[in-house]
């Protein structure tokens, strides 16, 4: 028996039981009469302590130990003179008996404790290093109760875990395809699911009618903080169910999550809200909703007089910064910019400062005078002390760039609490979305997604203008997830892909399976996916998802500690029949 308790379990209680446990030396202090050992494993800390008058021996050995030594222990449990109140276990400590060392090790290259000094790349080297981690241990728990948790009510709903191929051929996401070389098919390759899209769809025509599976997904685009080349969704499909049972299902699965795992309970249906809507209000299709700042249009009040920047502009838009007039001068050209790195974009900021006493003062002075910015005010809804920022030009792209500087004040200001949640349903995704690029149309959710009936018959004429059967389900600005009605006709699928600028050849060569399919009696169905990942890093109050991953990747796509992606040697390259530049 390596151990009889853990090094989380022992309290007061147990005072007088003699004890064997096994675990890491986290710290240790000489006190010159005792010695002090920290030891942890993943369910906690227990003091160690050595007394040099009783044991000299055992004492001396205990002093030679370094960090990270793996050690197991016999002792005594008693109750501790100095008690540490901040320590589950911190009313007690083992005098110990007998010492052995189960494996020595390195001096570990940053400390393995809460706080540590190891910057993030060496921290990401040593992987499994940081994972002994306590903050990091606890991120995983967390990750490991929502995918119980999500089998559990998935589970009690009927939903059957069905899994899908890996290697499989291109789905189109809207991202790149990792894709693998075939040995026995020489020049061919399989392409790594994107999501599981196609495969789900099959199963509902196959009519297992509910279908899930928590499964790696893989797409080759730009990483930032809330993607990962590989990351893991929650991918579910119904049969015969409208758009309201999808979003009634699985808003019970987010509220069974959050009162299951965080003890919170969301006591209302989540808001709903349209694509058109969210644009309008917030200039993004997951609207941080847990503060105001709502957008407003100031496009005719200030076009109204010679301002030439703001008469040329598509738009002028404004935000209303509650009880900020008394930003400073410094502060003002900070925002500005902010606003005008690359990343952002925009040419400039307007503001116009509501101060306590009435008066009114505005970066545009010269070309508004005090009653103009006095009904660009009361537009706002501006009162004494707020501040209004304005951003101007094209709309798709103002919106943008005022979506970026509210979340940035949102921040800056303390108004986006990470132990506050506001879910969000966005309804009424537009089919398709204009790719200047390529100088056409692309789906704007996937292929596969079906019209709104009453929206059909502009399908020809403005195609632009045809909203989907498509939702998303956001929270505190992040997508956590989306999906939607699919299309079960094969005519309209077909439709569907002409659109989309696809030939029948080519439509037939990628997805000719789908649509045999759709001709042997294809139930009405829909679904939607979460991003595990996402879910539960916001779950967690984190904006980052790598955090919440066991072995993630950088963000170049490598993982240090391996050293992937590496290159193959010839003899590989060879069988493979790849020959590289
Ligand atoms: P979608 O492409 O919207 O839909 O993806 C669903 C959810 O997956 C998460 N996600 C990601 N998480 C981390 N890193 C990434 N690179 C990444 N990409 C996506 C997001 C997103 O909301 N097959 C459809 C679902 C459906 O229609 O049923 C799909 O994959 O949280």
């Amino acid at each position: 028996m390596y151990r009889s308790h853990t090094c989380g379990e022992l309290r007061l209680e147990h005072v007088g039981t003699n004890v064997t446990l096994a675990g890491w030396v986290q710290r240790s202090r000489d006190l010159g009469g005792m010695t002090f050992l920290d030891l942890r494993d993943r369910y906690g800390i227990t003091q160690l302590a050595f007394n040099m008058e009783s044991n000299p021996a055992l004492c001396e050995q205990a002093r030679k130990l370094g960090r990270e030594f793996v050690i197991q222990i016999d002792g005594q449990v008693i109750e501790r003179s100095s008690k540490n109140k901040n320590m589950p276990t911190g009313e007690v400590e083992i005098l110990v008996t007998a010492l052995k060392v189960l494996n020595a090790a390195k001096l570990p290259p940053f400390t393995i404790e809460d706080e540590t000094d190891g910057g993030d790349e060496l921290r990401m080297q040593y992987r499994y290093l940081d994972l002994r981690r306590g903050p990091v241990q606890q991120k995983l728990r967390l990750r490991n109760q929502v995918a119980l948790e999500t089998r559990k009510y998935l589970d009690s709903k009927e939903f059957l875990d069905v899994e899908t191929p890996v290697l499989i051929k291109s789905t189109p996401e809207g991202a790149r395809d990792f894709v693998v070389p075939s040995r026995m098919n020489e020049g061919q390759f399989y392409a790594l699911p994107q999501s599981p899209q196609t495969f789900k769809q099959l199963l509902m025509v196959s009519g297992f009618d509910r279908y899930y599976q928590i499964v790696k997904c893989f797409r080759d685009e730009d990483l930032r903080a809330d993607r990962q080349p590989e990351f893991t969704q929650i991918d579910c499909e119904m049969a015969f169910v409208e758009q309201n049972d999808i979003l009634e299902m699985f808003e019970g699965l987010i509220k069974h999550l959050f009162a299951t795992v965080r003890g919170v309970q969301f006591e209302e249906a989540f808001p709903r809200m349209t694509y058109a809507e969210a644009m309008e209000r917030y200039g993004s299709d997951k609207p941080d909703i847990r503060f105001g700042m709502e957008f407003v249009d100031l496009t005719k009040l200030a076009q109204s007089k010679d301002f030439v920047v703001f008469n040329s502009a598509e738009c002028v838009l404004g935000i209303n910064v509650e009880g900020a007039s008394e930003f400073t001068r410094k502060q003002l050209d900070e925002l500005t910019e902010w606003v005008k790195r690359p990343q952002i974009g925009a040419k400039g900021l307007v503001y116009v400062k509501c101060n306590t006493d009435g008066t009114f003062k505005s970066s545009v002075d010269k070309f508004y005078t005090e009653q103009d910015l006095q009904a660009m005010a009361a537009q706002a809804q501006a009162k004494p002390g707020d501040l209004l920022l304005l951003l101007c030009g094209d709309l798709a792209k103002t919106r943008k760039q005022l979506n970026e500087l509210r979340l940035h004040l949102g921040t800056e200001l303390g108004l986006r609490d990470p132990n506050v949640f506001k879910p969000l349903w966005v309804l009424d995704f537009p089919l398709l979305e204009w790719d200047e690029e390529s100088g056409r149309y692309h789906a704007m959710h996937h292929p596969f997604t079906s019209p709104k009936p009453e929206d059909f018959h502009l399908i020809d004429t403005e195609p632009g203008k045809v909203r989907a059967n498509a939702y998303d389900l956001a929270m505190n600005g992040v997508e956590l997830g989306g999906g939607s009605i699919r299309i079960h006709d094969r005519a309209l699928q077909s439709r569907m892909f002409d659109l989309l600028g696809f030939t029948k050849e080519e439509a037939q060569a990628q997805f000719g399976f789908l649509m045999s399919a759709f001709e042997y009696g294809a139930p009405p169905h829909g679904g939607l996916a979460f991003g595990l990942d996402r879910l539960v890093a916001t779950m967690g109050g984190s904006e980052s998802i790598r955090d919440y991953i066991a072995f993630p990747k950088n963000n170049s796509g490598r993982d240090t500690m391996i050293d992937a992606p590496s290159p193959l040697n010839d003899a590989q390259l060879k069988e493979l029949g790849i020959k590289l530049n």
